[in-house]
């Protein structure tokens, strides 16, 4: 369980996060926003890294946490590595050394235990780092851009590992990649400009912009209505397409909304 009311930290003169309330039960939570949004000032607060410039927060069990930035000691073996973190996190010897290999299996680096952390592919270190926040099955997990630089089958398997954590433990993930929360995630927190903006389902963001996407020709270009936003060109049936998001008809057909139509509604001030 964690909550969260008027949390604000500032940077100086820049404030990074403002007034986030947030209140997280049991289940996986994705916490989306493109770069700058605020979210890892958010993780970082939460964590106790950082010190809010106010608000409260309450965390009831223990953290495992997964940095934007993993770093651990080259020299180190993937099994030393989580052995010095288990130390850190108080676990009781008898069951370390069976949590340690069951944690990097289930991150799928069963074969790296012997291998240096120095010889590990970034990936690898990536998913170590899930290792770690993993080891010791606390209460609450959060986990900054754990899928940051890891290729299709590694994003697979990590949706997958969290998944089994639902309905479990509170689960926070962080991404500014819409896919990674969309099917995975039980709500998405929408953050931009350090503001939380929404807290919705995958099939609430949708809705949002449903009915107000268009597929309009290239050659209607010059005849879009104003206020639209343009989400991009696309190739539709071959054809190269505007996809168009707007409150006021096109000149084209509307086309059905997905997750991230819904997002950049959202970002785009429009709801
Ligand atoms: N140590 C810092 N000093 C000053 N500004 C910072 C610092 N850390 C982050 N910021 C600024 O705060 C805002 C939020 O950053 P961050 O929390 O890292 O966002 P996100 O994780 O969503 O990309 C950004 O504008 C960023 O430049
Ligand atoms: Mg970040």
């Amino acid at each position: 369980m964690i909550e969260v009311t008027a949390l604000t930290k500032r940077y100086g003169k820049k404030t990074a996060l403002s007034g986030a309330g947030l209140s997280l039960g049991k289940g996986i939570y994705g916490l989306l926003g493109p770069n700058g949004a605020g979210k890892t000032t958010l993780i970082r607060c939460l964590v106790g890294v950082l010190r809010p410039t106010g608000g409260t927060i309450t965390i009831q069990g223990e953290t495992g946490y997964l940095p934007q930035k993993f770093g651990v000691m080259g020299s180190l073996t993937a099994y030393e590595a989580l052995d010095l973190f288990a130390e850190l996190k108080g676990l009781p010897r008898e069951a370390r050394r069976e949590e340690i290999l069951d944690s990097l299996a289930r991150v799928g680096l069963e074969d790296a235990e012997k291998r240096r952390v120095k010889a590990l592919s970034g990936g690898m270190v990536r998913r170590l780092g899930v290792a770690q926040a993993i080891l010791g099955d606390p209460e609450n997990l959060i986990l900054d851009e754990p899928t940051a630089g890891l290729d299709p089958e590694e994003r697979l398997r990590f949706k997958n590992l969290f998944a089994q954590f639902r309905g479990r433990r509170t689960v926070l993930i962080s991404t500014h990649i819409v896919e990674d929360v969309e099917s995975l995630c039980d709500h998405i927190i929408l953050m931009n400009g350090g503001r939380i903006l929404t807290v919705a389902t995958a099939d609430e963001l949708r809705s949002a912009a449903q009915g107000k996407v268009y597929s309009v020709p290239v050659s209607e270009r010059e005849n879009l209505q104003k206020p639209f936003f343009l989400l991009r060109d696309e190739l539709a049936e071959g054809q190269e397409r505007l996809r168009v998001l707007s409150d006021v008809e096109q000149p084209g057909q509307r086309i059905p909304a997905t997750v991230e139509d819904g997002y950049m509604r959202y970002l785009k001030g429009a709801v």
